[in-house]
């Protein structure tokens, strides 16, 4: 992905959370001038990967297969210093823009449609080698445990959520506007945590054609 192409879908996002009504705390504008002068006490931003994070899953083609998340909270499996079990992470996702089937080896997660179109979520279950098994899948959504057949393709309007266990393949999209996903789960780990059914890259490698305007997740400089 192109640098100027990050910096426009960052900046389409947050003029879609104004729109929405929903707030980001603060470090989601500074600036890559302004991370220069934080210090130790935001480690927690850094060592954690929160903040924005953009992906096109390596397609070229950010609008039909991509995601725009930005982490609001994490904790962290892997240094002791971080207490908290759970994570909290905005997903900007656009009409037809299509994640990936992918499953989570310890994470659980819901995922909750908090406004715009609808969100529709197609699930199977794993198979023990990794394919997508035709077994019928165990919803659980907003308190209704259910039984649907192995590909459903779930409807969630605004409001309505569905949680997603570990080994559950699910691929998600929206349809009829953009959608403002909220997710809560564990401790996210995108590094060694994610299974995609086909293989992608979930952090793209940049092309820096412009200055950054805002900096994603991996690319905090260390505190001065
Ligand atoms: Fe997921």
């Amino acid at each position: 992905m192109k640098r100027s192409q990050v910096n426009q879908i960052i900046r389409g996002g947050l003029e879609f959370c104004r729109q929405m009504n929903f707030h980001l705390p603060p470090f989601a504008v500074w600036t890559p001038q302004q991370w220069q002068t934080k210090g130790h006490e935001y480690d927690e931003i850094r060592d954690n990967m929160l903040g924005w994070d953009v992906t096109d899953y390596t397609s070229d083609n950010f609008a039909e297969v991509g995601l725009l998340l930005f982490t609001i909270r994490n904790g962290n499996d892997s240094l002791e210093k971080y207490e908290k079990p759970y994570c909290e992470k905005l997903l900007i996702i656009g009409e037809g823009q299509i994640t990936p089937y992918h499953f989570h080896y310890s994470k659980m997660e819901d995922i909750i449609n908090r406004g715009g179109g609808r969100l529709m979520m197609q699930v199977y279950n794993s198979t023990d080698d990794y394919q997508l098994a035709d077994s019928p899948v165990q919803v659980c959504a907003d308190g209704h445990t259910y039984t649907v057949e192995a590909g459903t393709i779930l409807s969630l309007g605004p409001g309505e959520s569905i949680t997603i266990p570990p080994y559950l393949y699910h691929q998600f999209w929206a349809e009829e506007e953009t959608v403002l996903c909220i997710e809560v789960s564990k401790v996210n780990d995108d590094t060694v945590d994610n299974h995609f059914l086909e293989e992608v890259g979930r952090f793209p490698e940049l092309t820096e054609d412009e200055p950054a305007q805002y900096l994603l997740c991996s690319e905090y400089p260390p505190a001065p």
